[in-house]
């Protein structure tokens, strides 16, 4: 019986995963620089908190959730995105009487039911921010700056910035009624699920997808018109400190994304290289998400980079080198199979990644080995070497040999 890994969920494997390694470290070192705590929340959370959090009338709601009931009888999720489990999390361990702002990050696997392509997966990978207790556009800036860094440490500046502000609960309603006006005229054109969201959250029509909703959205109203003033004089000061920073954002007042938590600041990274799934990473401010929660009204705002995204990127870059031991022991014999296993371990507890030859293959075969794992450093045990305590060196890429004491092979590569 052979199987398969399930549609959509992939294997990450070397030499892929040093390209991801190497994004998580700059990661952890960037959020260092801005004051975020790693947190770690869990991937099973109660339904509900996915359901009032992104929304009833969304896409990942309505088709995309793993749902499924446990043996205790509860429906339970696997996360979809982050945002929503940190915030149960802010509310249940009353995480607002940390010193403020609370700022924290994640990364880790999310989960959706979406139809697999290219840069879209069941099972993906996100690392995300959210930062709690600052409601004016300084933590929109912060945010988007270390974004803008983040993605610059790893090699990929240059890419667009969007941005938009979708308004609040004070401007809102004035924007719905113009777009049910809007909407409202040619209803029985629009697909089965736009009728629906009609009724539910017509902001949701205008991520539709399908080809004649899309026709006949053009025109429609855009959000950036209707903005009360706070939302308005929260816009432009924002883009008026991104400017002073000199980073350079488009506005698209299209950009009203697909999660219903968001209020005011949405805004998303983008490349051209990503064909139709292009959005490198997404975020924006969710004001309301802690008082929904049941927490104390507590402002709010994060993103979330989609690794495998970002990654597709970087290796069109420069593809992944496969990392390499520096030292390779080759050996001949019993005895010096074991010096061979004593040197080895001598280095690696002196922090050099060493490889051992397992066994007795010919000389000629074990540096062979050597060679496909590219190792820098050939060592070789015989029993020669045994009794002199001496062992012969070949460096493999300059094509230099030598002898050496077994206490300074250390110095061969300081
Ligand atoms: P999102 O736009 O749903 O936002 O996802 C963020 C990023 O995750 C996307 O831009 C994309 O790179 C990646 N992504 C989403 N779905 C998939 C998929 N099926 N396959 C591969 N990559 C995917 C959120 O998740 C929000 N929680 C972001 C946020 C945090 N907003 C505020 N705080």
């Amino acid at each position: 019986m052979k199987y398969s890994g399930l549609k959509g969920m992939e294997d990450i494997l070397p030499p892929d995963i040093a390209v991801w390694q190497s994004v998580e470290a700059a990661a952890r070192r960037i959020f260092r620089l801005y004051g975020f705590h790693e947190i770690r929340v869990p991937i099973l959370e109660a339904t509900d908190i996915f359901i009032r959090g992104i929304g009833e009338a969304t896409d990942i709601v309505e088709k995309e959730m793993y749902t499924f009931t446990d043996k205790g009888n509860r429906s339970v999720t696997m996360r979809p995105e982050g945002t929503a489990p940190v915030v149960r999390c802010f509310v249940e361990k009353s995480l607002q009487t940390m010193p403020s702002p609370q700022k924290f990050y994640y990364s880790g696997p999310m989960f959706r039911y979406e139809r697999p392509q290219k840069g879209r997966f069941r099972q993906f990978y996100q690392i995300g921010a959210e930062a709690f207790g600052v409601a004016g556009p300084s933590m929109d800036a912060e945010l988007i700056m270390l974004l803008k860094k983040l993605l610059e440490e790893i090699g990929l500046g240059g890419l667009n910035f969007e941005i938009n502000s979708i308004g609040c609960a004070e401007c809102r309603p004035a924007y719905r009624r113009a777009l049910l006006d809007f909407f409202g005229g040619k209803l029985e054109e629009y697909c089965p699920d736009c009728k629906r969201r009609y009724e539910a959250n017509p902001l949701r029509i205008l991520d539709c997808k399908v080809e004649r909703c899309v026709e006949l959205r053009q025109g429609t109203p855009v959000v950036t018109d209707y903005l009360c003033e706070d939302c308005r004089d929260h816009f432009n000061e924002l883009l008026s400190i991104l400017r002073t920073f000199k980073v350079s954002c488009t506005i698209n007042p299209n950009l009203v994304r697909g999660l219903d938590y968001y209020t005011k600041t949405t805004f998303e990274v983008t490349s051209e290289h990503l064909g139709a799934q292009k959005a490198v990473a997404a975020g924006g401010r969710y004001d309301r998400l802690v008082e929904e929660f049941g927490g104390p009204a507590t402002p709010a705002i994060g993103f979330a980079i989609g690794m495998e995204r970002l990654v597709t990127l970087l290796k069109d870059i420069s593809p992944a080198d496969a990392p390499a031991p520096r030292v390779f022991v080759a050996t001949l014999g019993k005895e010096a199979e074991l010096e061979g296993f004593r040197v080895v371990e001598m280095l690696r507890s002196e922090g050099v990644w060493a490889e051992q030859s397992y066994g007795t293959a010919s000389l000629k075969s074990q540096l062979r080995r050597a060679d496909r794992l590219n190792a820098e450093i050939a060592i070789i045990i015989g029993e020669n070497e045994l009794k002199s305590g001496k062992v012969q060196w070949k460096n493999l890429k300059k094509k230099e040999q030598g002898e050496i004491a077994v206490s300074d092979i250390r110095t061969l590569f300081s």
